[in-house]
């Protein structure tokens, strides 16, 4: 993108002045961003010290001669789960709310601190029982319902290691994660509540054990009360494994870099990544990110983040970041327009939300079901707006702050992955005057630059490619088992490791203005933004190669309005297939099978059916090709129209022959 465009971007140079009230109040301080650029490892070393409780002392900050795999407060011991729990019972906090859970259709929980810190010991107990314990691998698979929290925590304080997996992913996802990760235990629901249905869960868990795994035992909990199969010996319900456990449990302190959970994400090639996250250095920047981006006030705020906790935001702003603060949150397990397209907003209105975390394709849906909806509700209690997973562009940051925020309250874009385990560019409310559709500037700690290709950094206003130039607390350790695609994928861009220079490509394109902020530009590489849900194109591919009727595919993200990118399939039907069905009935076969794949995220917008894939002369697709058609844009250039592969899918999309001087679109196929 150029830099004229990253000016109209950032619409009329609109900007917004912290607030005086807000200032006078505000957690962050200047004084952060001075004590971090003075003496950066000291200013971790008090975050560490001031916000994380340790069983044992660390006296070393930071180790980074195994450089990429850092070790952060390495000699430190720690229970990540007492920290999230006991700790604050044993200050006194015990009756404070942790989570209004509100369930689909209208049930609800109020649970205190003092409630969840007893039944995540009976939980880990539970887990202890089935032979759980330190630097074991429990799955999990459930929906947003409090057992969910439970269950992570439980298996944190045992020492032992989560991966949880979306609800929303297929038998087949759960099966490889499983095998990947070698997990002992998984723990899932009979079913769960979503758009006013229960979708069952336990089958697709079924499915992925079934033959050798590594799987002993199955917890189930209650929830979507379906009818389940059980197989005996191997499941049993989570609420008669509690029931029967010891109300009683220590927690013991682990060491700083002990697992805490695997998380897997979509890479570049077909095969998810699972990123290692540990202990110390995890729980310091989740709270210190909380603490200050979020302006916290324990003892009175109510902190909603919208994220499942199958995905990293859920990890660390529902489960790590807020319990370590003590927060008290909303959870809701249902979609945001079930029963009514105002769910949210009756939410926020009757928990009093005052901090409201979200991503731009959830704002920009609220944005088109039109204003009326958000304002039949008192939103009066919030104060402070958050977004992440995907570029907000300026006309939803504003619609949010003066729609959902008064006009007044400021909004977070905080940008941050998967990997980084918690935010790293981010404004600081009540010190930052916020410029909308920037995420700005790093925040107090953590050093960014944008670079280009051959690692030098662009003099601003230019864009380039994001890099993270210092070790960080919550970095991840590594790829689960697999060291060598960990260091190829993050570190081998612009490393240099003889000259001990160890730099992190985050694999986004960014701009930074003349003010030195940070303008997101999406990804570099292969990898989609869907609903801020990372997607890879290979996987797809794979997904739709695997099908019998498929010869070969070849899949990109589209712009979508609505959804920032969407998936859109070209693919070839093997010749002896091709008179069995029409295309829309091939189309609706395709992504029915992606979704069982990989799960309904995945699921194509639209499948072209073509007779060739453009290529390259060294057989690599031509992807910035199908990509202009996807979004309806001319192919005009003449040397690639000059390629009989690129005239060919002209031919086979526009249905008639092709003559050089074709530069009309496509017509896009309604689906
Ligand atoms: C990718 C990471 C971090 C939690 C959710 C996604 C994109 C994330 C922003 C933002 C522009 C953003 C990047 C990044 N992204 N936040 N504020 N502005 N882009 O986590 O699935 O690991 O995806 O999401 O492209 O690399 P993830």
């Amino acid at each position: 993108m150029s830099t004229d465009s990253i000016d109209s971007l950032l619409t009329e140079n609109r900007r917004f002045a912290p607030d005086p009230a807000f200032v006078a109040d505000a957690v962050a301080t200047p004084e952060l961003y001075r004590e971090a650029a003075d003496d950066r490892l000291a200013f971790w070393e008090r975050q560490a010290r001031e916000l994380v409780s340790w069983h044992v002392p660390f006296t070393e900050v930071l180790d980074w001669t195994n450089a990429p795999v850092a070790r952060w407060f390495g000699d430190g011991r720690l229970n990540v789960a007492y920290n999230c729990l006991d700790r604050h019972v044993d200050a006194g906090n015990g009756d404070r709310v942790a989570f209004h859970w509100e369930g689909e259709p209208g049930d609800t929980r109020t649970i205190t601190y003092a409630e969840l810190t007893a039944e995540v010991k009976r939980a880990a107990n539970a887990l202890a029982a089935l032979g759980v314990g330190q630097g074991d691998r429990v799955a999990i698979y459930l929906p947003l319902v409090p057992e969910a929290v439970v269950a992570m925590l439980a298996v944190a304080r045992l020492g032992a290691v989560h991966s949880v997996v979306f609800g929303g992913f297929s038998a087949e996802s759960i099966r490889s994660r499983v095998d990947d990760a070698q997990a002992k235990v998984v723990i899932t629901a009979d079913g769960g509540w979503r758009k006013g249905r229960v979708f069952p869960l336990k089958p697709a868990v079924d499915a992925a054990l079934a033959g050798a795994t590594s799987v002993t035992d199955v917890l189930v909990v209650r929830r979507g009360e379906n009818e389940v199969e059980w197989v005996h010996g191997r499941d049993h319900w989570w609420h008669d494994a509690l029931d029967a456990a010891d109300p009683e449990h220590e927690a013991q302190g682990f060491e700083a870099e002990n697992p805490l959970f695997i998380l897997y994400t979509s890479g570049t090639t077909g095969k998810p990544k699972g990123i290692l996250h540990t202990s110390g250095g995890y729980l310091t920047q989740v709270a210190y990110t909380h603490k200050n981006v979020f302006d916290l006030h324990p003892e009175t705020d109510v902190f909603w983040c919208t994220a499942d906790v199958g995905w990293i935001t859920g990890h660390s702003y529902v489960v790590y970041g807020p319990l370590a603060n003590g927060a008290t949150q909303v959870l809701y397990e249902g979609t945001p327009d079930t029963p009514h397209p105002g769910r949210w907003w009756e939410i926020v209105e009757k928990y009093g939300v005052s901090i409201f975390y979200s991503a731009p394709t959830a704002i920009r849906s609220a944005m088109k079901l039109g204003r009326q909806i958000p304002q039949g509700f008192d939103l009066s209690s919030i104060r402070l707006l958050g977004s992440v997973g995907e570029p907000i562009n300026p006309e939803a940051w504003i619609w949010y702050r003066d729609i959902i925020g008064a006009g007044t309250a400021p909004v977070e874009d905080t940008w941050w992955q998967t990997e980084t385990g918690a935010i790293m560019i981010a404004a600081l409310p009540g010190i930052t005057t916020l410029k909308p559709g920037s995420a700005q500037t790093a925040l107090p700690g953590i050093r960014v630059d944008i670079l280009d290709e051959n690692g030098g950094r662009v003099a601003p206003p230019r864009g380039g490619l994001l890099a993270v130039t210092e070790p960080w607390p919550s970095m991840l350790r590594g790829i689960w088992g697999d060291h060598a695609r960990f260091v190829e994928t993050y570190w081998s861009k612009f490393s240099d490791p003889d000259a001990g220079r160890w730099i992190y490509f985050a694999g986004d394109g960014a701009h930074v203005d003349a003010d030195g902020d940070i303008t997101l530009l999406g990804r570099v590489d292969d990898v989609m933004n869907v609903a801020g849900h990372r997607l890879s194109t290979q996987e797809i591919e794979s997904a739709l190669v695997s099908h019998p009727i498929v010869a070969e595919a070849a899949v990109v993200g589209a712009s979508d309005e609505m959804s920032g990118q969407a998936v859109v399939a070209y693919a070839i039907v093997k010749e002896r297939h091709r008179a069995e069905h029409s295309d829309a009935e091939f189309e609706t076969v395709l992504k029915q099978h992606v979704a069982s794949e990989i799960g309904a995220i995945a699921r194509p917008r639209q499948i072209y059916f073509v007779s060739e894939l453009p290529k390259t002369r060294s057989g690599k697709i031509m992807r910035r090709l199908l990509r202009d058609v996807a979004e309806g844009r001319p192919i005009g250039d003449t040397t690639t129209l000059a390629d009989p592969a690129v005239m060919k899918l002209i031919e086979d999309l526009s249905g008639s022959p092709a003559t050089t001087s074709i530069t009309t679109t496509v017509p896009t196929r309604k689906t």
